[in-house]
């Protein structure tokens, strides 16, 4: 700071509160610690910050005290860190760290359900990172409702939260989405952490995905991928293409995507299946992609594209659980629902993307030449994508079609 400033910010009589220029505080040192789980630290936006608040969401049995065990177990090695479980006994939480092959030999557990007590605890082991299990088998002196309840949620979240803001330590909050989880589930605690990650999974899938629904540290929307197998949760490093199904022979209904989740892309197979309407109003049923989206699209794939669907049930659903919020799936979605209507399969060798207007454009996405780069890194040799996508120089292996108009794509895919 100059001479002058401080001069002044004296005279003020609050000399701590002086402004920074933006290069001054960027070049401070993050203060991240990184836990060594490459796919969980890409997650929490390169690792975790000192101080902040983080809520791990998901059903139960999904794998969120083994995470959180295994990412405990990598950050006490150089650093105190307590695990307090109100769910398990310290006995239970030691043997699974066994069974997981945890080898830290300084991680503190703690059973406990009081929040005042796990603080106690936290603050005699100065601990830097604390891992609360879970959020809805805790309560605070601060509510009188009983364990459980939206107030008893709450209040003893405000009082984790509190404490990380206060000591700098990072705390993990783990919440159980249930069928009340609208009510005193995780949901009601998404205002108050600073990063809030959920669970995504298909129920028969060995596949985790972990996405950042809201990071104050990160980009949003970044998924960590895992494997769920007897050593806990393995990170899948290049999970691009993990999620297609790879049948030797192409069926009717199914088209392969490139989404983009978080920062980069991922090949995702899109599903469609049309079938007589069972009730008076026939069903639109999207599972991983946008429900409400889908009748949009039927509306413009009858308009103009001339293909009906009137008086049948839709079914789109993308393979694997993990959920696509890229509206480049537009055109794979409608490209599946055609390809399902007419019986005939797509080649098994192409990708398609592209986001649809109203008027029947197929307008283009960001990140196109990245998409297809990896298209061509899996070994697709066709793509329908948008004209505004087209790449100016040949991408090798890769025959492209650019299309600007929806009936363009549907004459170019079959
Ligand atoms: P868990 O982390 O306890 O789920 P949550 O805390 O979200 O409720 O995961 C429990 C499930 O994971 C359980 O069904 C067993 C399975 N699992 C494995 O397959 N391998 C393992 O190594 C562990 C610890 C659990
Ligand atoms: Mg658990």
């Amino acid at each position: 700071m100059s001479p002058a400033r401080a001069a002044s910010a004296a005279r003020a009589g609050t000399p701590a509160q002086v402004s920074r220029t933006v290069t001054e505080i960027t070049a401070e040192t993050d203060d991240r610690i990184a836990t060594g789980i490459a796919e969980f630290d890409r997650v929490l936006g390169g690792g975790l910050v000192a101080g902040s608040a983080v809520l791990l969401g998901g059903d139960p049995g999904i794998g969120k005290s083994t995470i959180l065990l295994q990412v405990a177990d990598a950050l006490s090695r150089d650093r105190a860190v307590v695990y307090a479980s109100g769910e398990e006994s310290v006995r239970q939480v030691a043997l699974r760290a066994r069974r997981l092959g945890l080898a830290s030999t300084s991680l503190r557990l703690l059973a406990e359900t009081r929040v005042e007590a796990i603080l106690d605890a936290a603050a005699v082991d100065t601990a830097r990172v604390l891992i609360v299990d879970s959020i809805q088998t805790v309560q605070t002196e601060a509510s009188e409702s009983s364990i459980g309840s939206a107030s008893q949620v709450r209040e003893s979240a405000a009082r984790l939260v509190r404490h990380a803001k206060a000591s700098g330590a990072a705390v993990f909050v783990i919440g159980h989405v249930t069928k009340e989880g609208l009510i005193a589930g995780p949901r009601i605690l998404e205002h108050m952490v600073d990063t809030v990650l959920y669970f995504e999974s298909d129920p028969g899938s060995r596949y985790r995905v972990i996405r950042a629904v809201k990071n104050r540290f990160g980009a949003a929307n970044e998924i960590g991928v895992f494997a769920m197998t007897e050593q806990g949760l393995r990170e899948v490093r290049n999970p691009s293409a993990i999620f297609l199904s790879r049948r030797p022979d192409p069926v009717p209904g199914s088209i392969v995507m490139v989404a983009r989740e978080g920062s980069r892309p991922l090949l995702v197979e899109v599903q469609a299946l049309l079938d007589d309407a069972q009730g008076a109003a026939p069903r639109r049923v999207a599972v991983g992609l946008d429900a409400s989206r889908l009748a949009l699209l039927l509306a413009v794939l009858h308009r103009h594209g001339g293909v009906a669907t009137a008086g049948l049930d839709v079914f789109v659903n993308v393979v694997g659980g993990v959920r696509i919020d890229d509206t480049a799936a537009d055109l794979p979605a409608l490209l599946a629902v055609a390809s399902s209507l007419r019986g005939r399969a797509l080649p098994a060798d192409l990708v398609a993307f592209g986001e649809l207007g109203l008027t029947g454009e197929i307008r283009p996405v960001p990140f196109g030449e990245e998409r297809l780069r990896e298209a061509a890194k899996q070994g697709f040799a066709r793509a329908i994508v948008p004209a505004g996508n087209a790449p100016r120089k040949a991408i090798e292996g890769l025959r492209m079609q650019a299309v600007a108009q929806l009936q363009a794509a549907l004459d170019g895919a079959f």
